[in-house]
């Protein structure tokens, strides 16, 4: 049975019918139109399908849509301001980071959540951080350099 669920998603409430145990994946795709967070493994392995619940980027392909009602979730559509692309963004695009792309949801948003937390962070941090993120088409290297150029362009608007 379907239940009526409130969630705050890119800063506005919806209000959406489903059961409870639905993963938050689908009710973002299916029913709000966000297709930012992608299917990938469907066993919170592989990062493709994540977004920012409150500060915290997570896997949503097995969350269940009933533990985040009324809690903020950030999707990639809801990082840039207006017509601002996010500071993540333009370094990722920047730096050309990305071969498919289809990591790349899961590695801006995992980025956006890291530079929040930890301003700066070391390669090694940046490694730890990015590990639930698999990327199978070789662009690691420029995904650290975009990680890091994202830094930097936090640091030059005076802070995140
Ligand atoms: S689809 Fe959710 S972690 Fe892979």
């Amino acid at each position: 049975m379907s239940d009526e669920i409130v969630l705050i998603v890119n800063g506005k409430p919806h209000t959406v019918q489903a059961q409870p145990e639905t993963p938050l994946l689908y009710v973002l795709r299916n029913e709000l139109g966000l297709v930012g967070p992608h299917f990938g493994c469907g066993e919170e392995q592989c990062g493709a399908c994540m977004v920012l619940v409150g500060a915290e980027a997570k896997p949503t392909c097995r969350l269940p849509v009933s533990e985040v009602r009324r809690t903020r979730i950030t999707t990639l559509e809801g990082l840039a301001a207006e017509d601002e692309l996010h500071p993540v963004q333009r370094a990722f695009i920047e730096e050309q980071a990305s071969q498919c792309g289809y990591c790349l949801n899961g590695m801006i948003i995992t980025t956006a959540a890291l530079l929040w937390k930890n301003p700066h962070p070391s390669d090694t941090q940046i490694r730890e951080a990015l590990d639930g993120n698999l990327c199978r088409r070789g662009a690691q290297l420029r995904i650290l350099r975009a990680v890091k150029r994202a830094d930097a362009l936090y640091s030059e608007a005076g802070g995140r």
